[in-house]
């Protein structure tokens, strides 16, 4: 079976979490979360790193320590994770549906200045796969700018990616969320980041992720705050990841590019734009010809794939009426195949054999 994705963990991922339950630590979040953070910091080059525990809370407490309040329209593009909408709905923000470009699947802006109501205050700016959006990040900062409106990246899938010029995605807004839940290119089994370069926002964050402190190991609480703090096992895991993760951003290119190369000569497949320059591909996207056929086809030969997100405005969770032509079209013929990064060329030239049997090239 070759499966579409599966996280990688190894010896060094044991020695290290054996090696933290030896010292006798506590588990929960305390020094090994702290180096984390500052791991991504560095990586990314934010000033401030707070972890949570996943990619759906982080987006949820950056748009609340961002100012958006229950009522607020926030507009989120209509192909994405369904985290991304349900992260504001759900302390009552209300998610605003925008259609996406046909390459880059980047929410578009002239959709989205059409979108904006009176009562829009923040845009949650998915990057998809590491993609970044066609006019340029910084007319969307403008946009942000002009309307007052928080710019809430969700960089779930753009770890390793960057913006041409290198601000690493996640961290060109104010604030940017990061996911490391078991299929993403380095992951803690569940588990989110928020990257921020503003003093405010970390700090509300950081109140909020635990119970409103103002600082840890006291009971004073100055605002209301949760509880969605980390913890040092997955911590220690994600230290050793974070060291993988230079090896796994080239190899993700080198798997794209073995992908497209063996499947020029398949006119049903398409490739989406990808820059392999400045970003990596998380997962290996692609649109298709009878795409439902072709995941049997490619099921019964032992290869696993998945099914591109449908549009969200149509699933039971939303069903709001509406066109979104590009996001529908992803949802039928979208198409993510074997993406690890621990995926061997051999593998790829089976999974590529495959596909090109079906097509009957
Ligand atoms: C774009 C996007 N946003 C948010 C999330 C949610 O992250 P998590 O699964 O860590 O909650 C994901 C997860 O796949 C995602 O792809």
């Amino acid at each position: 079976m070759i499966p579409q994705m599966e996280p990688w963990f190894g010896d060094e991922e044991t020695r290290a979490v054996t090696e933290y339950l030896e010292a006798g630590g506590w588990i929960t979040e305390f020094r090994k979360t702290r180096e984390f953070e500052e791991a991504i910091a560095e990586y990314t080059g934010a000033r401030y790193c707070i972890v949570t525990n996943n990619g759906t809370i982080s987006l949820t407490l950056a748009a609340m320590a961002g100012g958006v309040t229950a009522g607020d329209d926030v507009l989120v593009p209509n192909y994405t994770m369904i985290a991304t909408p349900n992260s504001v709905q759900m302390f009552g923000a209300n998610p605003v549906f925008v259609d996406v470009d046909p390459q880059t699947l980047c929410m578009r802006l002239d959709l989205a200045k059409q979108a904006m109501t009176d009562r829009t205050t923040a845009l949650m700016f998915v990057t998809p796969n590491g993609r970044y959006p066609r006019e340029g990040i910084e007319a969307w900062r403008e946009f942000a700018s002009n309307h007052n409106l928080a710019l809430i990246e969700d960089s779930a899938q753009s770890l390793g990616s960057h913006y041409p010029g290198g601000v690493h995605i996640g961290c060109a807004g104010d604030v940017g969320s990061f996911s490391f839940s078991a299929p993403k290119v380095i992951s803690t089994g569940q588990g989110g980041a928020i990257v921020t370069n503003n003093d405010d926002i970390a700090e509300r964050v950081r109140r909020l992720k635990d119970f409103g402190r103002a600082s840890g190991g006291n009971d004073i609480h100055d605002s209301i705050g949760f509880n969605f703090k980390f913890t040092d096992v997955q911590a220690a895991i994600g230290l050793e990841q974070m060291r993988k993760l230079p090896w796994r951003v080239e190899r993700k290119k080198r798997i794209l590019e073995r992908y497209q190369s063996n499947l020029a000569g398949t006119p049903e497949v398409t490739f989406f734009e990808q820059d392999l320059v400045n970003t990596t591909p998380w997962f290996i996207d692609i649109m298709t010809e009878r795409r439902d056929a072709l995941v049997t086809f490619l099921k019964e030969k032992g290869i696993g794939t998945r099914t591109m997100y449908p549009p969200i405005n149509a699933q039971n969770a939303y069903s709001r009426p509406g066109s979104y032509p590009v996001s529908e079209e992803v949802g039928r013929r979208g198409l993510w195949l074997p993406s690890a990064s621990q995926l061997t060329d051999d593998q790829i030239d089976t999974v590529c054999a495959a596909i090109a049997e079906f097509y009957g090239a």
